[in-house]
């Protein structure tokens, strides 16, 4: 009896030990699988990354301003800006939009150039004095104002179409030395903060009215902020261009150029650039993405 009872509690223990070892074989084989399974799904998400990146790289190549470089920050740039086409991604991200203004700066190319950019991640040098200022005729400019001669010649000649067409347009404003754009900067900064003063006027070295190429205008009789107002200006949007001439900061492209709008500043690019500008409708940043760059980084 007692044997009996003996044998039926080692058959007991066996029972257990297998059971034991069953259960663990189990687990351990589940595991295995779940492994495998995980790594076939990481491998079909690195599998599709991979697509995803020689679709992207493809689609790169095909645009000639495309920087294969930045080809993370395009795809970032797209995950928050789902709405813009590839070409306005590739074309943000290449003048910087993707950092905030004044982060990522560096020293503009194309010194003395009428297709130089100056822009809130582009600047000059303190000491940059561009080639041939000249006065500007007392006639159409308040006392002092220089320009570079072609640009200067350029805007003669625009304003005394205006005025054979019986509109009046004087300069104000142009170019402007490092060392003014200091003080005048200062002095916005102080009467509105720099969080304002940063939305209408450039930092020292990032004004473009320090490349002798800009302009303030006024149609001699409203205050220069009105010129949006005045008959002169719609003869500037009409004829400006033919000239060489741009609206810099045209209404509600800020978030490209940075700048609010002013319809009172002008830039010389030259006639071509001005007429495709005017034509397309776009910012001179954009322009300067597509056509400048690729065609000067070659
Ligand atoms: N007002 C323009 C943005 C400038 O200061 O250059
Ligand atoms: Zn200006």
């Amino acid at each position: 009896m007692k044997r009996k009872l003996k044998l039926k509690s080692w058959v007991k223990w066996l029972l257990l030990i297998l059971l034991i070892i069953i259960t663990i074989t189990v687990v351990s084989i589940n595991n295995k699988n779940n492994g495998n399974k995980n790594t076939k799904e990481t491998f079909k998400v690195d599998k599709i990354k991979n697509k995803n990146n020689d679709t992207l790289k493809a689609k790169c190549k095909k645009i000639s301003y495309c920087n294969l470089k930045y080809l993370d920050r395009y795809k970032l740039y797209k995950n928050s800006n789902k709405d813009l086409s590839d070409e306005d991604i590739i074309t943000r991200v290449n003048l910087g939009l993707d950092y905030s203004f004044y982060t990522h700066t560096k020293e503009t190319p194309y010194l003395n150039k009428e297709y130089i950019l100056v822009n809130k991640y582009l600047h000059l040098n303190e000491d940059y004095v561009p080639e041939s200022l000249e006065d500007i005729d007392l006639e159409f400019a308040r006392s002092g104002m220089k320009m570079v001669k072609t640009a200067k010649e350029k805007f003669l000649e625009m304003v005394k179409a205006a005025k054979n067409d019986g509109y009046t347009i004087i300069a104000m404003s142009s170019y402007r030395s490092y060392n003014y754009q200091v003080n005048l900067y200062n002095r916005y900064v102080s009467s509105d903060g720099v969080e304002a003063a940063d939305t209408y006027s450039g930092r020292p070295g990032y004004s473009e009215h320090q490349t002798g190429l800009a302009v303030d205008v006024y149609d001699g009789k409203l205050d220069y902020t009105n010129f949006e107002k005045s008959d002169s200006y719609n003869w500037m949007q009409e004829n400006a261009y033919k000239y060489g001439f741009i609206l810099r900061f045209p209404k509600d492209k800020d978030n490209i150029t940075g700048y609010q709008y002013e319809s009172w500043h002008y830039r010389y690019v030259g006639k071509k650039i001005a007429k495709y500008i005017h034509d397309k409708n776009i910012t001179f940043e954009e322009y300067y993405v597509r056509f400048i760059e690729p065609k000067f980084q070659k």
